[in-house]
């Protein structure tokens, strides 16, 4: 029969041996477990023009040229939206062209000439479609309306230079400033707060026609 001080032996023997076999189970795992090290990013050199004043950056090469802009040059007025492709609000012009800032590289734009908000007009000298933002409300909370007013003036070279939308009847007539042409183009450009037919009399003004 087991006295009681046999009992607390045993009781203190299985304790110890099972911290012991806690530890010898532990100690590997955790070591098995530990991330190699992350490698250091990679860097590069990139320069490009920004309206109109040239920069050269050093940038880890994952930097997209929103963030280039907006944390490295601090160029704030393009905005990150959804940083996924799915809002337009960081709308930029490369070299005529407006494309998502989100969704490119900054080093894929070596040498490119890159127009933000900040380069189309001042508070003194705005451009003619940010006067016509103004006059017909094309905004409310002003998230949006960066990329609305890059994409705005670039459609409008767009429809200018005769190129076909998805709404375009016929793709081999010059395309025309319509309600339907301006909506369909800027349907990448999304507004939360809904001032859509604002920015299309808006839009149309600029480009003389009724909206
Ligand atoms: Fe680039 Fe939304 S932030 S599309
Ligand atoms: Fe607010 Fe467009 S004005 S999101």
């Amino acid at each position: 029969m087991l006295e009681a001080d046999d009992l607390e032996l045993t009781r203190r023997t299985v304790l110890v041996g099972s911290a012991a076999s806690v530890a010898a189970t532990a100690v590997p795992v955790t070591a098995e477990a530990q991330p190699p090290a992350p490698p250091s990013p990679a860097m590069a050199r990139v320069a490009f023009v920004v309206n109109g004043r040239e920069h050269a950056l050093e940038l880890d090469t994952r930097t997209t040229l929103l963030d280039a802009l907006r944390e490295h040059l601090r160029l704030t007025g393009t905005k990150k939206g959804c940083d996924h492709g799915q809002c337009g609000a960081c709308t930029v012009i490369v070299d005529g062209r407006r494309i998502n800032s989100c969704l490119t590289l900054a080093v894929m734009h070596e040498g490119d000439r890159i127009t933000t908000i900040e380069g189309l007009g001042t508070p003194e000298a705005l451009h003619p479609m940010q006067a016509a933002f103004i006059k017909h409300d094309g905004y409310q909370c002003g998230y949006c309306t960066p990329g609305q007013i890059c994409s705005a003036v670039a459609v409008l070279d767009e429809i200018k230079a005769g190129i076909p939308s998805h709404v375009s009847a016929d793709l081999t007539a010059r395309p025309r400033a319509t309600n339907m042409e301006l909506r369909e183009r800027m349907s990448g450009n999304i507004c939360r707060c809904g001032a859509y037919s604002n920015i299309a009399e808006a839009m149309a003004e600029v480009a003389g026609v009724k909206a």
